[in-house]
């Protein structure tokens, strides 16, 4: 017999000890490929001793976790209502132009994953972008073109 979810879940309703390992060998598998490849889901489940479905229930319900192969970069660009009225569309363009790629796509090196949101919450810097988690605000085709300098010098890309 296989346990339930419920049988997971702590009486307070946080996540038990096998649900929170689960999530952390997600996090480890995430972290190192940039993405949850079907195969190793496969062997989390095994290993961990939790139904299939449960594993792909915990990747999709959090947004950091990817089904699909991600760039070592990752670029988020803010197309909420401040960001857009600001500017937030010829920033997506600038990116995408630089990148070679349309957002919602992934380099074929890679390299870069390209996205847009709508509001990352912090509307005062607006237009803003977001590369590999650190905030770019008030941008303009020109910050994204020293932006991604930056990354290819440090990053490796
Ligand atoms: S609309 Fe872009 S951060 Fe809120």
């Amino acid at each position: 017999m296989r346990p339930s979810k419920t049988d997971l879940e702590a009486p307070t309703g946080r996540p038990a000890g096998r649900q929170r390992a689960l999530i952390q060998v997600l996090q480890d598998i995430q972290d190192r490929f940039h993405w949850l490849p079907p195969e190793a889901l496969g062997h989390v489940a095994e290993a961990l001793g939790v139904p299939l479905a449960q594993v792909y229930g915990v990747a999709t319900f959090y947004r950091s976790f990817s089904l699909s192969p991600r760039g070592r970069h990752i670029c988020t660009v803010c197309l909420g209502t401040a960001c857009h009225v600001r500017g937030g569309g010829a920033v997506l363009e600038s990116f995408e132009r630089r990148l070679g790629i349309a957002a919602g796509r992934t380099s074929s090196d890679g390299a870069y994953t390209l996205e847009k949101v709508n509001c990352l919450g912090a509307c005062a810097l607006a237009p803003l972008a977001v590369v590999d988690g650190r905030y770019h605000g008030q941008m303009t085709e020109a910050k994204v073109e020293a932006v991604l300098a930056a990354v290819k010098k440090n990053g490796a890309a």
